[in-house]
């Protein structure tokens, strides 16, 4: 897939008609984000030509909850899926939604046996019920709770329920941080299966200072890419050997900037795996 934008189809900026029409060069495939919306999704989704590459990446499945989401959530998703025809579907190792209630981030697993266990009940009924892959994907952290450390609980899904993983970079980060290893960003990444990884995120932050620490923040295109994140892709490029999409969050960013920053991560790819690129660059 090579190196692609992730973008809200609801967002006035960057508007992904404005993308497509004036920077195609600029990236290589979209990320398609709706919210989880499936209801308003049909003319957006349409809008977008059928020779740009994408991917699907929902909210709200909830798979590390404690039993399976409702199944209008699991017929949204698979809607849009059919909508958009994307090799892979990603979806978040979080909640939204508690008793009901639409959470005001995302409510990370808790990193435990018991929350393995449910997610991968969860992930195997899904991938009966959504068509195509569906690529679970590490979330941020602000708090951590639970005994297991994120990159063994990230082995124990893959594994349980016999699927890839997304990668978010910034994430990674945000759990170091949160367990005091902030300053070394790849620490203990020799305990992940990176054979699992197929997709990568990288997107704009803002680090809070608290008291005793700091927390990690998801700007997505309104802020710069953490150079902690970009040292992870830099460490993790050759690794990777299942790769095929590394994508941008770049919600919020205009047009330039979301082109920007695909340049910019281009250029680090170019640098340490040039190979990867070969026949993905539509440019
Ligand atoms: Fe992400």
């Amino acid at each position: 897939m090579g190196v692609g934008l992730g973008i809200d189809i609801f967002d006035v900026q960057p508007d992904f008609r404005t993308l497509i029409r004036d920077h195609r060069d600029g990236f290589d495939f979209l990320e398609v984000y709706s919210r989880g919306d499936w209801e308003h999704t049909d003319e957006p989704f349409s809008e977008i030509p059928a020779d740009v590459p994408r991917t699907y990446h929902h909210e709200g499945l909830d798979p590390v909850g404690p039993s399976l989401c409702p199944d209008d959530t699991i017929a949204g998703c698979a809607k849009n899926q059919k909508l958009l025809n994307p090799p892979w579907t990603v979806e978040e190792l979080a909640v939204r939604h508690i008793d009901g209630r639409y959470t005001d981030f995302f409510f990370p697993a808790i990193l435990n046996a018991d929350c393995v266990k449910a997610t991968v009940a969860n992930l195997r009924e899904l991938a009966k019920r959504i068509p195509g892959p569906l690529l679970p994907e590490n979330a941020p952290y602000e708090f951590v709770v639970g005994d297991m450390h994120l990159f063994d609980f990230m082995n124990e899904v893959a594994h349980g329920a016999e699927c890839g993983l997304v990668l978010d970079l910034g994430h990674v980060w945000s759990y170091q941080l949160c367990v005091g290893k902030g300053d070394q960003p790849d620490d203990q990444i020799s305990r992940l299966d990176l054979s699992r990884i197929i997709e990568v995120h990288l997107a704009g932050a803002r680090i809070e200072d608290y008291e005793g620490g700091r927390i990690y923040r998801d700007l997505h295109g309104a802020g710069p890419i953490p150079e902690e994140s970009l040292f992870l892709l830099r460490q993790l490029l050759g690794k990777l050997p299942n790769l095929k999409a590394i994508t941008i969050e770049v919600e919020d960013a205009s047009e330039a900037v979301a082109v920007a920053q695909a340049r910019q991560v281009r250029e680090i790819v170019q640098q340490i795996r040039p190979t990867w690129l070969e026949g993905v660059h539509v440019a």
